[in-house]
This record gives structure tokens, C-alpha cells and sequence, in this order.
């Protein structure tokens, strides 16, 4: 079980975007996804058609509710849900003062049948409050969406320091699977710029594959179906395929 935070604190950087299609095109290759919607904003869990009153994780955090009974099915074959739900607005204020609750996630992830899934993908909040942190102390590795375009790059520093402190301090396992391009727009010069910025700084850890602005892609979102649902032909649906290819191909490491 490979289990992955897609982490960036910045909102609106494309993480939602890239946990639904990346889910989706690693299910259409058969690998059975968990998909955690640790946001309170649930896009997630809207753009995956769930309902808000659903039981969802923040049972988990705040009444210990295994994470396995909030599991659901959905529709598409290999993917299960984990839903989020305006409520855990409030747990970063319950758990400020609890002990240990940075590791909630982790002993509830620990929890899971290991067998069961080849995946658990995290969504998460544009913060790097108790949830995110949570998610980091959970997971093996990160992806870091980045959106090339207003100053994206500014808070990456800084998140990739924050990275490193969980590291020392509580997740010595945890590794930067990478940083991949989002909303690249080769037609503008400010794009471009920061692609070049990307690689001269980070190319170490940066995906090959760059998610290109396509519309499709916040369509698909309005319709609740991953990209190959509603334009399989699309840049979109092309790009995350490409994407879950490079993200397969790193278990050959
Ligand atoms: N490649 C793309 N092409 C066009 N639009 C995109 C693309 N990726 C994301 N978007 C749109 O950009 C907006 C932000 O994307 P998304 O919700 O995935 O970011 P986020 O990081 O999850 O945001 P938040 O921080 O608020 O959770 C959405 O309206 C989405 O539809
Ligand atoms: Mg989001």
C-alpha cells in the first residue's frame, strides 16, 4: 500500500483536480484506490458525488470511529472514498490542545488491511494546520501540486521546510514522491517562466508530466465524474494518464 498527501497550502493549486483524476486513471489500471477527503471544503467528496450527510471523517477524529467504517464504495470500479464534510472545520479547535493528535490519521491508516488497497490518496486543506499535519505524519510520501502561474512558487520554500520538519520530528519515512505542474499554460510567457523556475530549482523532484490548463477538466468537476467519464479524448484525461503512468513507474525505484 502506497499511501500519498497531496499537500500544498496554497489554495487552489490543483490538488482536488489532480487526487480525483489521478485516483481515476490509477483505477482504470487496476490498482484499487483509497481516496481520503481531508478538506473541510469536501470538494472531493462533491466532485465524487457524496452526500454531505454521509458519515464521514470527521467521526473519525473526533468520536474514534475506525476509518474502515466510513469507507464507501464508488461507483467506479477500484476506487473507494473516505468523505469529508464542513464540520471538520472545527477539529483543528478540539484537537489544539489533545495530545498526540497529530497522529490520529497515522494509527487509523496503520489500522487499514494493508491488502486491500494499492493506493491511499489524501486530499488536503489549504492550510498546514492539525489536518495537514495529520496527513503527513499518515502517509509515506507527498505530491505537491503547483499552479504555474501568481506566485506559486513563494509558499513552496516554505512547505518543502515544513515537509522536512515532520520528517525529523515525527515521520522519518516520509519522502517528496514530487511536484508536479498544474494549470500549465505554454501560450503565456508567465507560464513558461515558471516552468523554467521549476526546473532550474526543484528538478530533482519534478514530475515529468505537467498537468496542461484544460477547461475539461473544471467541467468535469461541475458533471461529479473524473476527467475519462466526461472527455476521455481530452488534454485533461491525457495528462492525468500520463501522470498515473509516472506515478506507477516510481515503485520500480
Ligand atoms: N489543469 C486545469 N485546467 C483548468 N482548470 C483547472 C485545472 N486544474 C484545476 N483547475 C481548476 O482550478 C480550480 C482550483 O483547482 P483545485 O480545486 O483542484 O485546487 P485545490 O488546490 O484543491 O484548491 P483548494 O486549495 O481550494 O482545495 C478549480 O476551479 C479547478 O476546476
Ligand atoms: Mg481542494
Amino acid at each position: 500500500m502506497r499511501s500519498i498527501a497531496i499537500i500544498n497550502q496554497k489554495g487552489g493549486s490543483g490538488k482536488t483536480t489532480t487526487t480525483v483524476n489521478l485516483a481515476a486513471a490509477l483505477a482504470e489500471k487496476k490498482k484499487n484506490v483509497l481516496v481520503i477527503d481531508l478538506d473541510p471544503q469536501a470538494s472531493t467528496s462533491q466532485w465524487l458525488g457524496l452526500d454531505a450527510h454521509d458519515k464521514n471523517i470527521y467521526s473519525v477524529f473526533v468520536e474514534q470511529i475506525p476509518l474502515s467504517r466510513i469507507i464507501k464504495k464508488y461507483e467506479q470500479k477500484h476506487i473507494w472514498v473516505v468523505p469529508s464534510s464542513t464540520w471538520l472545520i472545527g477539529v483543528e479547535k478540539v484537537l489544539a490542545h489533545e495530545v498526540g493528535s497529530e497522529t490520529i490519521l497515522k494509527m487509523h491508516l496503520e489500522q487499514l488491511d494493508h491488502k486491500q488497497f494499492d493506493y491511499v490518496l489524501i486530499d488536503c486543506p489549504p492550510t498546514l494546520g492539525i489536518l495537514t499535519v495529520n496527513a503527513l505524519c499518515a502517509v509515506q510520501e507527498v505530491i505537491v501540486p503547483v499552479e504555474t502561474r501568481f506566485m506559486a512558487l513563494s509558499g513552496l520554500v516554505h512547505l518543502l521546510q515544513t515537509i522536512e520538519v515532520i520528517k525529523q520530528r515525527l515521520n522519518p519515512a516520509l519522502t517528496i514522491a514530487g511536484i508536479v505542474p498544474c494549470r500549465v499554460d505554454s501560450r503565456t510567457k508567465h507560464s513558461k517562466e515558471v516552468m523554467d523556475e521549476l526546473k532550474d530549482n526543484f528538478k530533482e523532484i519534478l514530475y515529468k508530466t505537467a498537468i496542461r490548463e484544460n477547461i475539461k477538466l473544471s467541467e468535469a468537476s461541475s458533471f461529479a465524474k473524473p476527467i475519462f467519464e466526461y472527455d476521455d479524448e481530452s488534454n485533461g484525461a491525457l495528462d492525468y494518464r500520463a501522470f498515473a503512468r509516472e506515478v506507477i513507474k516510481q515503485e520500480a525505484r
